[in-house]
């Protein structure tokens, strides 16, 4: 795919601090310009191998996170994160084999966890809420990025993993959907993996119903809006063979 590189200042242009790193938190501010300042191209090229086959074909495969996995089955039957987590992390294996400078076990911890949250909040907003209108700023999403940094905090302990790390996991978490900028490598790969699950046809048969849109309609939105904001280009690269796959097999240029 040829994406246009785009300097990190010229995609912030016109947005002052507080909108161009999404926070009144100095350091959390100091870490989304940070990371901008160390990977000015946009997308973030790839060092390593870029996959683009479905994700059916590289399952998630780290059997260290089956404990985790196995602390979490009560989050996982709220809103399809049975079916969106697993499929987010293994595009998030994906990712950090095509850059391979990253934390790989922040990344894949994060991604699992990332939405369990949603498991704590009133189901019965979920859907008129989180999926609706200017939805990205509903109070249930912040409450669903809160929530799960507290399954992290509650369920990573146990399992071995650091406070230090713990709160690494919980810095990305939180903000995942609220946040407009990365702040780091493992949160733009975390943030790329959770939007690279809709593009293949197990999300977007499920993400369609939730907003309420047609397979044609939404896949139409997949290309006009969720590609712009893939940071790197690893996650382009991926989103744009599943996004032909699947439209060619749903026969979205004809039904619609
Ligand atoms: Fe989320
Ligand atoms: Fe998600």
């Amino acid at each position: 795919m040829t994406t246009p590189k785009t300097p990190v200042a010229d995609a912030d242009a016109g947005t002052g601090t507080g909108a161009a790193t999404g926070t009144d938190n100095p350091a959390a501010a100091a870490a989304a310009a940070a990371f901008a300042a160390a990977y000015p191209v946009r997308p973030v090229p790839a060092p390593g191998p870029v996959d683009t086959a479905p994700i059916a074909a590289t399952p998630a495969e780290l059997e260290e996170l089956d404990s985790l996995w196995q602390a979490v089955v009560h989050e996982t039957r709220t809103r399809g994160n049975d079916i969106h987590l697993p499929i987010s992390l293994a595009f998030a294996e994906r990712l950090c084999r095509a850059y391979p400078e990253a934390d790989a076990e922040l990344v894949r911890v994060a991604t699992l966890l990332h939405d369990t949250g949603w498991a704590h909040v009133d189901e019965s907003r979920i859907i008129s809420e989180g999926f609706t209108g200017d939805w990205r700023k509903a109070t249930i999403r912040y409450e669903h990025e809160k929530q799960g940094c507290g399954v992290a905090r509650r369920v990573l302990p146990g399992l071995g993993y650091s406070a230090e790390f713990i709160e690494r996991v919980c810095a990305i978490i939180d903000g995942h959907d609220t946040r407009p900028v990365a702040q780091s490598l493992e949160d733009a790969l975390m943030r790329d993996a959770d939007r690279l699950w809709r593009f293949d046809q197990a999300g977007i048969a499920l993400a369609s119903s939730w907003f309420k849109m047609d397979p044609a309609t939404y896949t139409d939105r997949l290309a006009t809006e969720i590609i712009p904001e893939l940071i790197t280009q690893a996650a382009h690269d991926m989103a744009t063979a599943d996004l032909n796959r699947s439209t060619a097999l749903l026969k979205t240029a004809v039904i619609r």
